[in-house]
């Protein structure tokens, strides 16, 4: 089938890309020109597992990168739109970008059309489309509008796309919606996983997957309830991880305990210093809109974001229990990006700590695997030194301070990490280690919802003095 993708984002580079993989000619367009020159260079743009596998495979053969809209739209006969949607000021999704794409559609139609909203849209926004293409000129007999909403992840966006746990087409009408069956069958009848060239498929992979077709506005509720529902999961085990600091519980053997209940889960119940990105604090701002406008007063949502927000100054408050005052302190800062696996530091709670800490009067040196090019812009003034090798952050540093949860954080060489502090302070907002590891190791550790411990090196100290 030959498919339109407007947007080469996040979202839209991975469907790009996957579509070819699993059979389709697909047109990428994007407005910016530095960005197609890069992708037709070769360049990936982000930092996400196969995909420089799947753009080497299929650029120039099943998959081109244009600014040309009109004949991308011309060429196709379904459209994806994968255009960013900020949060305006008043916490709306901004679908002026989703608007300018319908208008240039119904200007240059010229055959039946599906147009397929992958961004994430507030609800009803299928229905503005409609009412958009028609202002145009475009005869409501020429298109469909469907929502296809995408659940991937970063840092397994690929994997996510191609072994999906369900795909939601959201379609007023039955032909839209075949077509759209049609263009995912590889992955719902399981004969993409099947090739032997396939991207090797995740532990937790559904195969074949669900296919779960709804009405458009069905579909536009289930991803804002999606992430808003994660969101909330990940707030309320934060909210449990200080009751557990409270009452010398460990949030982590709550989380067995409540995690093997089928009911409930062990995904997603990873306490920390909150959680970022460009999707979860987006998509509830927005959805506590909708909700509010539609007439309900979501106010759940509120205390959702409440929690991940106090929880940053909660974090605050442990590092200077650990360091008494701050200024002047050394804080090796390890990791900058919202989450491990991704350079994207979009609403990174990991960045927003860091200027919190320098208001402080901390000397900040930081480390990431992958983002430090991105957060070289967020912080143009030297404010932060960057570091780019792991163990010279921590050269003299007062306290090393985990604030992503990469990989590579979680296998530290400890002893060489402790040789290198002035002192061995580790205070982790993502939970990587067992507190008996640092101890052992000679650090006092402080992290989320444990309580703290201190190296029993200054434990004897302490108790000699006494
Ligand atoms: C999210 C949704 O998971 C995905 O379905 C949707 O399409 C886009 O938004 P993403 O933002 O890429 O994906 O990352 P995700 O893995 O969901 O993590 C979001 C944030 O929550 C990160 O900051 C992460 O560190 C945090 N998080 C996640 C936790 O703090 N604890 C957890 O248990 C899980």
């Amino acid at each position: 089938m030959n498919i339109a993708i407007i947007g080469s984002g996040y979202v839209g580079l991975v469907a790009a890309a996957a579509f070819a993989e699993i059979g389709h000619n697909v047109t990428c367009v994007d407005n910016d020109a530095s960005k197609v020159e890069a992708l037709n260079r070769g360049e990936t743009l982000i930092h996400e597992r196969f995909l420089p596998e799947l753009l080497a495979r299929h650029r120039g053969e099943r998959l081109v990168f244009t600014q040309n809209i009109q004949e991308a739209i011309r060429s196709s006969s379904v459209i994806f739109i994968a255009v960013g949607t900020p949060s305006s000021e008043n916490g709306e999704a901004d679908l002026s970008l989703v608007e300018n794409v319908a208008c240039a559609i119904a200007r240059n139609i010229n055959s039946h059309k599906i147009i397929v909203e992958k961004s994430t849209v507030p609800v009803c926004t299928s229905q503005w489309i409609c009412r958009v293409m028609m202002q145009n000129g475009a005869p409501g007999d020429m298109f469909d509008v469907v929502c296809n909403p995408e659940f991937l992840r970063e840092g397994t966006a690929v994997t996510d796309f191609l072994y999906p746990h369900r795909i939601v087409i959201g379609a007023d009408s039955t032909q839209a919606a075949d077509t759209l069956r049609k263009i995912y069958m590889p992955l719902a009848d399981g004969s993409y996983a099947k090739l032997s060239k396939a991207i090797p498929q995740p532990d937790n992979a559904i195969v074949p997957t669900r296919l779960i077709v709804t009405s458009a506005e069905s579909a536009e509720v289930i991803k804002h309830a999606s992430n808003a529902f994660l969101a909330m999961k990940i707030s309320f085990i934060n909210a449990v991880a200080n009751v557990c600091e409270n009452v010398g519980a460990d949030v982590e053997e709550v989380c067995r305990g409540i995690g093997s209940d089928a009911r409930i889960g062990t995904e997603f119940l990873k306490p920390g210093i909150g959680y970022g990105g460009s999707c979860f604090p987006k998509d509830l701002t927005a959805f506590r809109s909708v909700s509010c406008d539609s007439g309900y007063d979501f106010r759940l949502l509120d205390e959702v974001r409440r929690i991940n927000e106090d929880q940053r100054h909660r974090f605050l408050r442990k590092v200077r229990q650990a360091l008494w005052n701050l200024r002047g302190k050394r804080l090796a800062v390890l990791g900058l990006s919202y989450k491990g696996g991704t350079d994207d530091i979009r609403e990174s709670p990991a960045i927003a700590m860091i200027h919190l800490l320098l208001k402080e009067g901390c000397d900040i040196v930081a480390y990431d695997p992958a983002a430090m090019e991105r957060a070289k812009e967020e912080f143009p003034n030297g404010e932060v030194e960057f570091s780019a090798y792991l163990y010279d952050t921590a050269v003299n540093a007062d306290a090393v301070l985990i604030l992503t949860d990469w990989e590579e954080f979680a296998s530290l060489d400890l002893p060489r990490l402790r040789k290198a502090m002035k002192n061995p302070i580790i205070v982790d907002g993502r939970n990587l280690y067992r507190p008996e590891t640092m101890n052992n190791s000679g650090f006092t550790y402080y992290s989320i919802g444990r309580r703290q411990r201190v190296a029993r090196r200054l434990v004897q100290r302490s108790n000699t003095a006494a």
